[in-house]
């Protein structure tokens, strides 16, 4: 990480300024609602004047129990600064402190932020979608973001979704609000997250075969995977050989890959 993120120039792009209507957000925050008990929740791409990722988790801080909320505005032309409404003591207290740089997630500002919050919760610009889930994942840090699905096919998301590092939310939001508001409609976009969902433990109901059919089933050149175009075809008994290493095996078996070893070979 290079020490001058701080003087990255605020510079928004158009296309990433639209907001996530509270709606939306409420449809799949439902999902975790047992998630946030004392934890720390980061909002790094709201400003909370306008977020309602902000005015949802301030309106339900006690409802989900949570032990800090931290929000940072991203500013071309105005200083940014971080909102905060903090369990203590005496209650919930609100606390306004402007911030060194302009607000950019990848300052080293709000880096440190991120490093002492639990849960990263918002809708982070489009135009820079892998950088910032590159970032959630290098912090260990547990998220719920919006992006749009094409991402999943890009190199870094798809890894990181073969690798069970990330998986799709529950809903898919149609609608966000632009800065004039008018209502810029999206039919690609949803949920990115490491949280347990619900479908992730839904059994998949699996009827095809593999073998005898391999022919339907094309297999990549560059990578070692056959073709399904649609869930219903996945085949229920595909398998692989491969020659692995122990410590390879081990994380297949995290990966939650069902592993049959067919020879031990030792050099
Ligand atoms: C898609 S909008 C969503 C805003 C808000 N999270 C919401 O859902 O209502 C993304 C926001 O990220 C801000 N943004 C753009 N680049 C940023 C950066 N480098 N660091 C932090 N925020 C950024 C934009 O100004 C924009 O308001």
């Amino acid at each position: 990480m290079s020490s001058n993120k701080n003087l990255h120039k605020a510079k928004k792009n158009q296309n990433d300024e639209h907001y996530t209507r509270i709606t939306d957000i409420e449809k799949e925050l439902k999902w975790y609602k047992d998630h946030f008990k004392g934890k720390a929740v980061y909002c790094n791409c709201d400003d909370p004047e306008k977020s309602d990722f902000w005015k949802h988790f301030e309106m339900d801080f006690d409802f989900y129990g949570l032990d800090r909320l931290v929000a940072t505005t991203y500013e071309e032309d105005k200083p940014a600064y971080k909102l905060e409404l903090i369990r203590g003591e005496d209650g919930i207290e609100k606390v306004k402190t402007p911030l060194k740089g302009n607000g950019d997630f990848r300052s080293d500002e709000c880096i440190e932020i991120l490093k002492g919050a639990d849960v990263v919760v918002t809708n982070p610009p489009f135009s820079l979608f892998r950088e910032y889930i590159s970032q959630l994942i290098e912090y260990g840090k547990e998220f719920l973001v919006i992006g749009t699905l094409n991402v999943r096919t890009c190199k870094e998301i798809f890894k990181l979704i073969k690798d069970n590092k990330i998986w799709v939310g529950e809903t898919y939001p149609k609608e966000f609000v632009q800065p004039d508001g008018s209502i810029k409609k999206f039919g690609n976009v949803g949920w990115y997250t490491n949280l347990p969902t619900p479908k992730r433990y839904e059994e998949l109901p699996l009827g095809r075969v593999y073998k005898g059919n391999e022919d339907k089933y094309p297999k990549y050149d560059n990578y070692d995977a056959i073709n399904v175009d649609k869930v219903v075809d996945i085949p229920m008994d595909y398998t692989m050989e491969k020659v692995v290493t122990k410590t390879e095996l081990e994380n297949l078996k995290r990966q939650g890959y069902i592993v049959e070893i067919i020879e031990e070979i030792y050099d």
